[in-house]
């Protein structure tokens, strides 16, 4: 038989998501889920994980599980097709780390990549909490509680999906085949990968204000992308103009499909043209931010409508999230069960050890 198609993926509650999640992953997750191709999908929101570096601000982080429910249902996640919840309710991920720190060593996370980072840019070098530092044993368990076969993240999770990887086959090897060992999806077009900010930095974060929220207005969205860094040298409009590192056309590559022409600029044939015209010179930046905006504001405003309209109900989301951590509960409880009998910790349901042990003191 096939193995079972499974996807899991969550996001760190920690602001409203943006067009960096929604290219980068959240677009995809959807189409999965409407495809019919995977028997279930798994989607969460990370509070705990984001209270491993928020550790003193609660509140933000409790704010911010609703903003994401409602992105999520906005860019038209379903719970009647997709498990949709949160993180913390789960305490069996807290029992399936606490059993895979046993087979991992402090080098092995000390070598992760994205953690060593992430350490650099909260000024956690000098004392790290253990909780922050262990996050990638947490995330092995809320991919193998679910036995995910599938993990569409962006390209930074990579070595998340190693580490989680190295733990299955450590598991495996010494316990017996239990766990199933996932795989990274990553989104096809490179410009969707990471999306840079509208300041074109090379990421999108909240702390440094570059970013195009998906629950923006369409008054916001203009405003930002009118104030979108393009090329510094490319002052007047004759003046040849660089698109390699042009935010303005990242987000074209991330977002423009070749109808959008007809559409919007039915001057130009398709996005290669109009950018060899922006390399000549004659082609200005007003020109290509307008033409940026129209195919944003097509592409946000379906998702600004069903926010609106999931924000009339907030009881009715809470609701639904409630619904999902208890079927998100029930899954992880089977793979629990799983594990301890693998791990020889299953003392009450396993008639046969009560058996062999009253037999073995007998005899002595
Ligand atoms: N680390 C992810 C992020 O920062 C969130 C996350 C937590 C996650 N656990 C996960 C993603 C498991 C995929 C699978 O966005």
């Amino acid at each position: 038989m096939e193995k079972e198609k499974i996807i899991l993926t969550g996001d760190r509650p920690t602001g409203r998501l943006h067009i960096g999640h929604y290219v980068g992953s959240l677009r995809g997750r959807v189409e999965l889920q409407n495809t019919g191709q995977y028997s279930k999908l798994f989607i969460f929101i990370a509070d705990a994980q984001a209270l491993t570096d928020n550790m003193d601000n609660p509140e933000k982080v409790r704010q911010n599980v609703i903003e994401v429910a409602l992105d999520y249902l906005a860019c038209g996640l379903d719970p009647s097709r997709s498990t949709i919840f949160i993180q913390s309710q789960i305490a069996e991920l807290c029992e399936l780390s606490f059993y895979y720190m046993n087979l991992v060593s402090v080098s092995r996370l000390q070598r992760n990549p994205t953690v060593k980072s992430e350490i650099q840019q909260r000024n956690f070098e000098a004392s790290i909490p253990v909780g922050f530092f262990t996050y990638p044993i947490s995330q092995a368990a809320d991919i193998t509680a679910f036995r995910a076969t599938t993990v569409p993240v962006g390209e930074d999770q990579e070595p998340m999906l190693e580490q989680a990887r190295e733990i299955v086959r450590r598991f495996n090897h010494i316990y017996g085949e239990t766990l199933v060992e996932p795989d990274i999806l990553l989104p096809g077009n490179a410009a969707c990968q990471r999306l840079p900010g509208t300041d074109g930095k090379a990421k999108m974060s909240k702390s440094l204000g570059n970013c195009i929220y998906l629950s923006d207005s369409a008054d916001e969205v203009q405003q930002k992308i009118k104030g979108m860094y393009t090329d510094p040298d490319h002052l007047r409009v004759q003046d040849p103009g660089r698109v390699e590192g042009n935010p303005v056309f990242t987000y074209l590559d991330a977002f423009c499909q070749p109808e959008h022409f007809g559409r919007y600029l039915p001057d130009y044939p398709n996005l290669d043209e109009l950018k060899a015209h922006y390399r000549r010179g004659g082609l200005g930046d007003v020109k290509v931010k307008r033409f940026l905006t129209a195919i944003l504001q097509e592409t946000l405003e379906p998702i600004r409508t069903r926010r609106k309209a999931f924000e009339q109900d907030i009881p009715a989301v809470y609701d639904m999230l409630r619904k999902g951590c208890e079927a998100a509960r029930e899954a992880a409880a089977a793979t629990l069960d799983d594990v301890r009998r693998a791990m020889k910790i299953n003392y009450f349901d396993d008639a046969e050890l009560i058996a062999q042990q009253a037999k073995r003191f007998k005899a002595e």
